[in-house]
Order: structure tokens, then C-alpha cells, then sequence
């Protein structure tokens, strides 16, 4: 996909079009993005001019071999890092040149994470992990018991929920991640290798939930190196080399 619009842009055509992406549905709009690593006198490309569009409500597997970029790609879609260059918006924000505060409020607002470790604090109850989203968003502690039991709810952790991470299975720890990345209402959830760390049967199970969450509105866009993962979304962009190789919608 080519970048429809020349830069520069003006402030104003930069805001038009950042309206333009939200009335459209279009929840992830990537204009060129690079993201280069120097390293003493060598410049490493790890993504190198991609153009990606996502809209709300799809479901999509990011592949592609080991080092391809594809965890930079999601950092940069996580709004975790900045792009050394190119124009990102995310839900009609232009969030490519927003100062680390700023990316740092919108994170908390728009993304739902989910790691292949799991990233849980292991001394804290599953509801007080999926209470740090909104502890930081300041909502009150009444609010927050509500809507985190609401989110281990709908992902059937109801009865686990005062058990601390080393008292889970690791499938039962993922959807806990799960329910962390989901209590914010994000406006996507994120996943990089979200069954790395699970057997082939608990692999089954997450992605059992995530077509779920997918199916009730979700948008969703996870990384993966197993094909037979991947076959689970709605559409898989293969990544080589920094730059988006294919983008294929999975036929049902
Ligand atoms: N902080 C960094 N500094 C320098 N180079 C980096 C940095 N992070 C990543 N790279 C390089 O950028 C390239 C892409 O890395 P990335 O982690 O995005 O790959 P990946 O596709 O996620 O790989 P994997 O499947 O192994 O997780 C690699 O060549 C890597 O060595
Ligand atoms: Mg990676």
C-alpha cells in the first residue's frame, strides 16, 4: 500500500486527516514508518517504511521470521516507542510526534498489551493486576473492584480471583493478562507471542478467547511466528526485513 498523500503536511491537513481516519473506522494508520537503530557506525533498519491500515473490529496476526521487526512494529503500533520516521495515527490521533508524556496517556487510553511472559506483579491477586490499569487512570477504588471482577469475568477467572500469579496455570495466568489489557475499554488489544509460553492445548484455549473477544467487538492484532497461531485471525500481514512482505485475509 503507497502513502496516498505527500508530506509534507500542514497542522491542519495533519488534524483533517486524523478526523478523516476516525470517521472511517480506521483505528491503526501507519504513513511510511521507519524505525533505525544505530549502532557505533551501523544503521539498523528494524522497520523500514511500512504502511499499515487497521480497522476497527478486524483481527489480525503480524508474522514473519525471527528479527524481521515485528516486535519493533508492535512497539511502535503500542505507542511504547516513536518512529524515527513516518506519520502513525492512532484512533485519529497523530501520535508519531507526541512527547513521551503524551504517548504515555494515550497508552494507558487506547492499548490493551498482552506479553508472552505474562508481565503480572507475582505478590498481587489477579484482581489487584488487572486494578493497575485503572489506578493509574485514577479511577476510584470502588470503580476499579467493579470493573476489574467484571473483567475476570469475561474471561471466566471469576473464581481464581484472589489467587496470586504462582497459584495459576500459565493459561490461567495469560487470560488474567488478558483481563488487565481489556479494563481500560482500549480501543485495541495488542498480543506479541501471546502463546510463546504455553503448551499447544492452553495455546488453543487463548485463542479459543481471543475469537471470542474479537467476535463481541474487540480489535486485535497479536504476533507470532507459528502459522497454525496466525490461521486464527482474519487477516495475517507477513513482515521481512522491516517491510510488510504480503497482506492476506484468511478465507473461513
Ligand atoms: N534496541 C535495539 N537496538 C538495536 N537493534 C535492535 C533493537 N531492538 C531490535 N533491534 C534489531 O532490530 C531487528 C528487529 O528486531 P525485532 O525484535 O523487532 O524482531 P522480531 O521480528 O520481533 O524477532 P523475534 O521473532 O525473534 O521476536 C533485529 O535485527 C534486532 O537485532
Ligand atoms: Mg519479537
Amino acid at each position: 500500500m503507497a502513502s496516498a498523500v505527500q508530506e509534507p503536511l500542514s497542522e491542519k491537513e495533519r488534524a483533517q486527516r486524523g478526523e478523516q481516519l476516525r470517521a472511517n473506522g480506521i483505528v491503526i494508520r501507519t504513513y511510511d514508518i521507519w524505525k533505525t537503530y544505530v549502532m557505533g557506525d551501523q544503521e539498523i533498519h528494524a522497520v523500514s517504511g511500512v504502511d499499515v491500515e487497521i480497522k476497527r473490529g478486524e483481527y489480525v496476526a503480524i508474522m514473519g521470521p525471527s528479527g524481521s521487526g515485528k516486535s519493533t512494529l508492535m512497539n511502535l503500533i503500542g505507542c511504547l516507542d516513536s518512529p524515527s520516521k513516518g506519520l502513525y495515527y492512532l484512533n485519529g490521533n497523530l501520535v508519531s510526534d507526541m512527547t513521551d508524556d503524551e504517548l504515555a496517556r494515550i497508552r494507558n487510553k487506547e492499548i490493551g498489551f498482552v506479553f508472552q511472559t505474562f508481565n503480572l506483579l507475582a505478590r498481587a491477586s489477579a484482581l489487584h493486576n488487572v486494578e493497575l490499569p485503572l489506578i493509574y487512570a485514577g479511577v476510584s477504588s470502588a470503580e476499579r473492584q467493579e470493573r476489574a471482577k467484571a473483567a475476570l469475568r469475561s474471561v471466566d477467572l471469576e473464581q481464581r480471583m484472589l489467587h496470586k500469579p504462582n497459584e495459576l496455570s500459565g493459561g490461567q495466568r495469560q487470560r488474567v493478562a488478558v483481563a488487565r489489557a481489556l479494563v481500560n475499554h482500549p480501543s485495541i488489544l495488542l498480543a506479541d507471542e501471546p502463546t510463546g509460553a504455553l503448551d499447544t492445548q492452553t495455546g488453543i484455549e487463548i485463542m479459543n478467547l481471543f475469537e471470542r473477544l474479537h467476535q463481541q467487538g474487540n480489535t486485535i492484532v497479536l504476533v507470532t511466528h507459528e502459522l497454525d497461531i496466525a490461521m486464527h485471525a482474519h487477516r495475517v500481514i507477513h513482515i521481512r526485513d522491516g517491510k510488510v512482505e504480503r497482506d492476506e485475509a484468511i478465507g473461513r
